[in-house]
């Protein structure tokens, strides 16, 4: 589409993704371009998910629209995550990342996502409808360095490697509540990207724990830590032969790698633990809560069960769906409801959604944070079907 400074908002084309590239590269990091590349070259995502603004026949803008899955307890919600942002800086403050957002998120609605999360920087992205909604996990200094288990070599990851590290991931993230793995796509960039390095440990030729590094002139930063103890502690005892002393750990709170990585690691100051959050964007709650039927059922049966009707109202809109001992049935969507409480449901106001489904707080916890939350005579179903979540995202970017 064209818009009215005849600026050009779309997709890209093939001859002009070194422009992005080097758009990039200008504004972000080098290894900013050469993921570019990797993504564009890929089979899965591939030159579609990259998106410009061209003026005059110049790239000044752009963003990428990556395919990902947030899981709540098992179920899998499509969804986008947008990375690699830049816009020329004479061409700043004209609205052009607005306009790739709506493109992006426009694209995003089409390909049937129902939700989108990212890393970005300081409040920008509230513009354009994200939310801070899920805990990034603290990363902290490491204090003791543990000794190596001398059956366990340390090598960086291959193509080869992907399942098993992906089986590694899985085994942390089935603890908790809200995750988001690696696309098989990502994983192929992983590998092959320069702007941080995956680490295997392997004993017998298996492996048996996985890690993700920055480089180490940056100041070594290991994230996406998983696997056994004494191969964890071997990674980390590595992490700190190649950084020195300047190694920090993402600590994954409620996964089981954070038993063993939480008492190496310096305390967190009270004033920086749970300082940052990823961001997360529910622009209908309808296909997100239609999709999550079976999870929400089912811990309306867990708790009791009964015949209940149900309704949220974000008062620009609302939804109904009916609770009974078997489960929970269709969600129907309507417009504006503005009085939700003496209607016997519950306000949830449009940016508290996704924190309600994919946070920490529940339903009781954002009642008490927000004062246009109105749970009413709905409180404690309020409080079955969305309590206090754990989360833990694997993003293309470390959030670092
Ligand atoms: C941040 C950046 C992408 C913004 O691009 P942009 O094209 O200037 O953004 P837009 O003009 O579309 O901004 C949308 C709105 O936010 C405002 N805005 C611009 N930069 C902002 C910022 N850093 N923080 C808050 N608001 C900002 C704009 O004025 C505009 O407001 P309006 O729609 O009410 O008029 C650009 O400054 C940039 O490339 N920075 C360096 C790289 C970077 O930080 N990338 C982001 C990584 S997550």
């Amino acid at each position: 589409m064209h818009r009215d400074d005849g600026i050009e908002i779309r997709g890209v084309h093939r001859e002009e993704i070194d422009a992005v590239a080097a758009l990039l590269a200008d504004r972000g990091e080098p290894a900013d371009a050469v993921d570019l590349d990797l993504v564009a070259d890929d089979p899965d995502e591939g030159l579609d998910t990259v998106l410009v603004a061209v003026d005059g026949g110049r790239v000044v803008s752009t963003a990428t629209v990556l395919r990902e899955t947030v899981r709540v307890d098992g179920v899998a919600l499509p969804a986008a995550q947008v990375e690699l942002v830049a816009t020329e800086p004479s061409y700043e403050g004209r609205g052009l990342v607005r306009s790739l957002m709506t493109l992006a998120h426009d694209r995003s609605r089409a390909r049937g996502d129902v939700v989108q999360v990212m890393i970005g920087i300081p409040f920008f992205y509230r513009q354009f409808g994200y939310v801070y909604s899920m805990r990034i996990p603290d990363t902290r200094p490491l204090r003791t360095v543990p000794d190596a288990d001398p059956s366990v070599t340390i090598r960086v990851a291959t193509a080869a490697d992907i399942p098993a590290m992906a089986r590694l991931e899985e085994h942390q993230q089935a603890a908790v509540t809200v995750s988001v793995p690696h696309s098989p796509a990502c994983w192929r960039w992983l590998v092959a990207r320069d702007g941080s390095q995956q680490w295997v440990a392997v004993r017998e030729g298996e492996v048996v724990a996985a890690a993700r590094a920055t480089p180490p002139e940056e100041g070594l930063v290991l994230g996406e830590v998983a696997g056994e103890r004494r191969a964890v502690e071997t990674l980390l005892a590595h992490a700190h032969t190649v950084g020195g002393d300047d190694v920090r750990v993402m600590d994954r709170a409620g996964t089981p790698v954070h038993d063993i990585v939480d008492p190496l690691l310096e305390p967190m100051p009270l004033a920086e633990a749970d300082a940052n959050w990823y961001y997360a964007r529910i622009e209908r709650l309808a296909p997100v809560l239609e999709l999550l039927r079976p999870v929400l059922g089912r811990r309306w049966v867990d708790a009791g069960g009964g015949e209940r009707e149900v309704l949220i109202s974000s008062f620009r809109s609302h939804v109904r769906f009916t609770l009974s001992d078997t489960g929970m049935g269709e969600v129907t969507a309507g417009g504006p409801l503005q009085a939700p409480v003496s209607a016997g449901g519950s306000g949830i106001p449009p940016d508290v959604l996704a924190p309600l489904v994919f946070g920490p707080h529940g339903a009781l916890g954002l009642e008490a944070l927000h004062p246009d939350v109105l749970l009413g005579r709905q409180r404690e179903l309020m409080s079955v079907l969305f309590p206090p979540t754990s989360a833990d995202l694997l993003t293309f970017y470390l959030p670092v």
